[in-house]
């Protein structure tokens, strides 16, 4: 049986922006994008806007230059005209981060053999800068007034590799080169290069934890207070378990935006394997708290901005193999509105 159409969408319910991760293939299909179109006011590329998409080596050794890497837009350039042509607003993610960048951005020479030897710290720093600037500056040329926030660092705190204020330091080249300050040396070049308005992020999963919030909270409080981070992303992976209460969810969000800076859900998924009708109605509760907690921040006058969900449809999510099937989204796998929506959704018009 059909279900009736709630007489709002999912964007049209709330202040903030409404959106999810797309990728080009999804956005492809009609009805994905029909979808998409109609519930969000916001997209994000789920993976075309990360460095190793972006970063052109064949140009790079072409360009001849040791501290400039060549760079195309053309991997996420249909979701970012997608977005245009519809009057979204696009998060970019990501500028720096240890995943989904090459090694050869590393290396002397911009060598990809695997035991290339890395560079100096001094000219890490300019590729850094540079590869910020040109991305920022292309995407904001191409696309003008379209990106409302970038992700600038992202997942720089990891408790378990034992550093002492928990940076990520063993499979992050960018720590092991820079050391620390590579974090505001990002936040510094991003801020000189962002159009008015744009939100500098900070983004990281877990942040929700007391170890990992006061990590981030030691970097990013002198960061916001200069103005060079102007917001915080949870990225909102959770379980039906962890975290085992809503409430230490909302104190973090909360405490972020004590910071000044608005607080954004950047990735949210809630992982379950379990597709009957109590696993299912089970997500829906815990989607209503989560929303429920972002509804409580907007009536108590914090800067909501970007509410994102990691993948449309169930089987669209990073979660879901084949062997494992996962339906941790709001939408099912032929695209229909599962109660997780219904309840995400509350279908009460917010001010
Ligand atoms: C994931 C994508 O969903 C996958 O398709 C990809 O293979 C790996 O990256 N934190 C992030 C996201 O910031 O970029 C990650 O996305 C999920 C965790």
């Amino acid at each position: 049986m059909m279900k009736q159409s709630p007489a709002i969408s999912l964007w049209e319910a709330y202040a903030f922006p409404v959106g999810a991760a797309v990728g080009v293939r999804q956005l492809s299909d009609p009805a994905i994008a029909a979808l998409c179109v109609r519930e969000f006011s916001a997209l994000v590329a789920e993976n075309a806007m990360k460095p190793m998409y972006i970063l052109d080596r064949q140009a790079t050794l072409l360009g001849g230059s040791n501290t400039r890497a060549a760079i195309t837009l053309e991997a996420g350039s249909p979701i970012a005209d997608f977005a245009a042509a519809h009057g979204m607003t696009l998060r970019f993610h990501v500028l720096v981060w240890h995943q989904q960048t090459p090694r050869w951005f590393f290396t002397q020479g911009w060598d990809d053999t695997p035991e290339a030897p890395l560079v100096e710290a001094d000219v890490l720093a300019e590729r850094m800068a540079n590869y910020i600037t040109d991305v920022m500056q292309a995407v904001n040329r191409r696309w003008p007034g379209l990106v409302s926030a970038w992700d600038v660092v992202n997942e720089a705190v990891e408790p378990e590799h034992g550093h002492p204020q928990l940076l990520r330091t063993r499979n992050s080249l960018y720590y092991q080169i820079m050391g620390e300050g590579y974090i505001r040396h990002a936040f510094q070049t991003a801020r000189r290069n962002a159009a008015p308005g744009q939100a500098l992020c900070y983004n990281d999963f877990n942040s929700f934890q007391p170890d990992k919030q006061q990590a981030i909270l030691r970097f990013a409080k002198p960061l916001a207070a200069e103005g060079l981070l102007t917001g915080i992303g949870m990225q909102t992976h959770l379980t039906m378990d962890f975290p085992a209460s809503m409430s230490e969810y909302e104190q973090a969000l909360r405490r972020y935006a004590d910071l000044g800076v608005e607080v954004q859900a950047t990735e949210i998924d809630i992982r379950t394997h379990d597709n009957t009708p109590t696993g299912q109605q089970a997500l829906a509760d815990r989607y209503g708290a989560l929303f429920a907690v972002f509804r409580r921040a907007v009536r108590d006058g914090i800067p909501m901005g970007h509410v994102m969900l990691w993948g449309v449809r169930d089987c669209d999510s990073w979660l879901c193999r084949p062997e494992r099937p996962a339906y941790p989204l709001l939408f099912d796998h032929t695209g229909a509105r599962k109660p997780a929506y219904d309840a995400a959704l509350q279908e009460e018009k917010q001010a």
